[in-house]
């Protein structure tokens, strides 16, 4: 921060997240500045500055890194380049936001956070759903122990993707081991399963890929794909509770972004189901912003932080 406590942030890739959800975002905080929009493509830069008024772009990340104005930088690339991207960040003294999954495997992870911990930086992956109020709700429930002890979680992120090639999100080699339903969508639910409940200890689990090859969209060719379209798992939590958890991308439409997260007690206090059943209603609706007003949860779980600092929670 250099001056009237402004914060200025790179984007990072300027593809679609940084345009549907973190310059909306930053636009509305009033100490945040987009300072520089960065993508390999410099139409893409271009657009995402024309939509936020931002004043200049790059086609090399390097000229974010080595911006001295820059404070923070988001990183919205595809998954194969957020490992040497971030730490080239917190090795240039920037904050970082990455977008998830983290890294393409563990080890890659495990080098992520150990260098993040060590920088002093603030720096956080965009699990954007912990910010939810349903979900910020249930997370206060069970932290005061109003629901007693957690023995079930069961989670569903269910989408209906058009059948064409989906660029990097198809390749594994650039989306990540699992890089499919599992790693694009499915990493939310083990997120907020982590936040909730607690550390997954074992786990036993299918992948399927249904379509081996995909028509790249407009044209006769097809392409080779080799992440999952779907994905289910069974879970056993270090605290002994279990868990089950579902992603597709292939569900019927009347399915289309539906998402489903049921949590309850099985000791048969009918309060805890009449509760949990009013998060549903909230939460199945946060993919929909203007939906989450319409629902219910109490005020004070509608606020989100406000300062920059309170990521590190994350
Ligand atoms: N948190 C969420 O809920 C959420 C939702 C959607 C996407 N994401 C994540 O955000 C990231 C981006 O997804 P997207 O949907 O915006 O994809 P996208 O393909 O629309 O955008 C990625 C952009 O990165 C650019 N890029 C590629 N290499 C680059 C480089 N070396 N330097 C600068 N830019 C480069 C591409 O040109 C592209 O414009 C992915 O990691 C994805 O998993 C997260």
């Amino acid at each position: 921060m250099k001056d009237n406590n402004i914060i200025r942030i790179g984007l990072i890739g300027s593809g679609d997240i940084t345009r549907f959800i973190h310059s909306p975002g930053f636009k509305l905080c009033p100490n945040v500045q987009i300072a520089l929009a960065c993508d390999s493509v410099q139409e893409t830069a271009e657009n995402t500055a024309r939509m936020f008024e931002i004043p200049k772009v790059t086609t090399n990340y390097h000229e974010v890194l080595d911006n001295p104005e820059i404070d923070a930088v988001v990183v919205a690339t595809p998954n194969s380049l957020h490992k040497t991207i971030s730490i080239e960040a917190l090795e240039s003294g920037k904050h970082v936001l990455c977008e998830k999954p983290l890294g393409i495997d563990l080890a890659e992870c495990n080098t992520m956070v150990e260098i993040a911990q060590k920088s002093g930086l603030v720096n956080a992956v965009s699990f954007i759903y912990r910010f939810a109020p349903a979900i910020r709700y249930l997370k206060y429930l069970i932290d005061s122990g109003a629901l007693g002890e957690i023995r079930h979680f069961r989670a569903q992120y269910l989408q209906r993707v058009p059948d064409i090639f989906l660029g990097w999100r198809s390749k594994s080699s650039l989306a990540g081991a699992g890089g499919g339903a599992l790693g694009d969508v499915g990493t939310h639910l083990i997120d907020f399963a982590h936040y909730l409940v607690g550390e997954i200890d074992a786990v036993s689990a299918w992948t399927k890929t249904f379509l081996p090859q995909r028509r790249v969209a407009g044209t006769n060719h097809f392409e080779d794909c080799d992440v999952d379209d779907a994905a289910g798992y069974l879970a056993e939590f270090t605290n002994g509770a279990t868990g089950v958890f579902e992603v597709s991308r292939m569900v019927p439409e009347e399915e289309l972004r539906k998402m489903i997260t049921s949590m309850w007690k099985l000791t048969g206090q009918r309060v805890v189901r009449s509760i949990i059943s009013r998060i549903h209603l909230t939460f199945r609706c946060v993919q929909d912003c203007h939906m989450m007003k319409k629902n219910w949860s109490p005020c004070r779980f509608l606020m989100l932080f406000c300062k920059f600092q309170d990521l590190r929670a994350v």
